[in-house]
């Protein structure tokens, strides 16, 4: 097949010739606001009978959306039209939340009735600290997400009926305000504390850290430097557009599948290394670097294609520059240990050294290898004193606005249909089943 691109005079098509047969088709191009033009490939298997293949969707847009963009080749970063690093300096996390919900900035009423509605529900159902019981006290958190906040569904019913645009935001609600409460539960558990109940007179990234390493013996008064790092911490990680987990919320939520089970969904796709699991990959990899005179080891062994070992921290399927969150976060890590009075701090140390010696090396810059969100999260996070097994759930916690958005915005589009991507099938063709007792003895080699 041969592909040339042709234009009418009323819109613009992308002709595709299979060589095999002679004939030509004609695909209309779609034109976003802004990014790559895009091919409707949507009647090609009806007018072709020919399947389109792209594993790892490197070349496919799955939905229409109009709330995160990203350019990759400039290191842009922009939710509903508004750049990552001004909302990171200038706004907080529930604005954030607001606009990724609601498409606009809020007003100030509008701003103090949406997180007095959050507020609301940040508390769980008293069941639920009975259902935490049910799981090892050496449970990994991520594990703990999951299966708690798929429970919530069983919690819950009064916001699952998802053609119901009310179910829908008081859903979107229960789970922005919750999450915080579930993940430092989580941590809680494992270390054999009581839970802490949320409060609702301090703000949201506050009240986590409150809820974090406050305990009924002792006064706790919370670092307003961390809960500002944190904050931003939490704008940086709200929405990243169509990435593995929010795809995974998505596909989840194209079958009708209740909110819960699909953020449950969501959080067990982000927990890979490859995706947000990555923060604690790093914390781990630069732990086992140990010190500067072992990165060149390290860097060898991230090369070498016979070595599975990857730098973590590195590399973006889409930013093919610099991850504009990740220069935030150096900042704002510096600004932390600056903060706590942490002098020498010989993870950060090696976490520049590496960075350094990275981005001169050959092989990270032809394959355009640069730090991402993750490589810095991690040492903020440690710097604050949250265990490593919780980055990812923080991740989790900030980026639960973004999944819900994605979801509503899914459920609203009248172009939706269930997710259900096709195959290209290279198994046995049809056979004849012989019967057991008819088969001969299988020869081990
Ligand atoms: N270290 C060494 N080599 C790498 C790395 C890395 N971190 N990342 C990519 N490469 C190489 C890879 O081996 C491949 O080489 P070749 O072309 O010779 O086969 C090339 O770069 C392209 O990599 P890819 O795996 O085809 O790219 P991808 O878009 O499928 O993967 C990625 C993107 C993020 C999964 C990958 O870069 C990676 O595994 N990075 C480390 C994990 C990580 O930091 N993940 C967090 C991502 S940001 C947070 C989030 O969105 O969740």
């Amino acid at each position: 097949m041969s592909k040339k691109p042709s234009k009418e005079a009323s819109r613009e098509t992308f002709t595709l010739t299979d060589n095999r047969s002679g004939k030509s088709y004609e695909l209309p191009v779609l034109k976003g606001t802004m990014g790559p033009d895009v091919v409707d490939v949507r009647k090609f298997y009806a007018d072709t009978k020919c399947f389109t293949f792209d594993p790892g969707y490197t070349s496919t847009g799955s939905c229409e959306s109009k709330i995160t963009f990203i350019d990759g080749e400039k290191g842009v970063l922009l939710y509903r039209g508004y750049p990552i690093d001004v909302l990171a300096e200038q706004s907080d996390f529930t604005e954030v939340c607001y606009l990724l919900l609601y498409g606009e900035l809020p007003s100030p009423e509008q701003k103090q009735k949406f997180e007095t509605g959050v507020s609301f529900h940040t508390m769980l159902h008293e069941q639920l600290n009975y259902f935490f019981r049910g799981f090892r006290r050496d449970s990994h958190p991520m594990a703990v997400m999951v299966g708690v906040v798929g429970a919530l569904s069983a919690f819950y019913h009064d916001s699952t009926d998802i053609t119901d645009p009310k179910h829908r935001m008081v859903a979107s609600y229960r789970l922005i305000a919750k999450m915080p409460t579930i993940a430092a539960m989580a941590h809680k558990y494992t270390i054999g504390q009581p839970f802490v109940y949320p409060r609702n007179d301090l703000n949201y990234a506050e009240n986590f850290l409150y809820m974090m390493f406050s305990n009924p013996c002792e006064e706790f008064v919370v670092n307003p430097v961390l809960a500002k790092a944190l904050d931003r911490i939490l704008i940086l990680h709200a929405d990243h557009e169509q990435n593995a987990s929010t795809s995974t919320v998505r596909l989840a939520g194209s079958s009708g599948a209740n909110p819960f089970a699909c953020i449950a969904a969501g959080i067990a796709s982000l927990w890979g290394p490859a995706h947000g699991g990555a923060n604690e990959a790093v914390l781990n990899m630069l732990t086992e670097i140990g010190d500067v005179k072992n990165i060149p080891d390290f860097v060898k062994r991230a090369k070498d294609k016979n070595d599975p070992f990857r730098l973590m921290g590195f590399g973006h399927r889409v930013y093919k520059n610099f991850d504009p969150r990740a220069r935030v976060l150096e900042k704002t890590c510096h600004e932390v240990l600056d903060s706590l009075g942490i002098k020498d701090e010989p993870l950060l140390d090696i976490a520049v050294e590496l960075e350094r010696i990275a981005l001169e090396d050959d092989y990270f810059i032809s394959k355009k290898l640069y730090p991402n969100v993750d490589f810095y999260s991690g040492i903020i996070f440690k710097a604050m004193g949250i265990p490593t097994s919780l980055f990812t759930v923080l991740f989790a916690v900030a980026r639960t606005v973004g999944w819900v958005a994605q979801w509503n915005e899914m459920i609203e589009d009248p172009s939706q249909k269930i997710g259900r991507p096709r195959q290209m099938f290279m198994g046995a063709t049809e056979r004849k089943y012989t019967p057991l007792h008819k088969r001969g003895r299988a020869v081990s080699s």
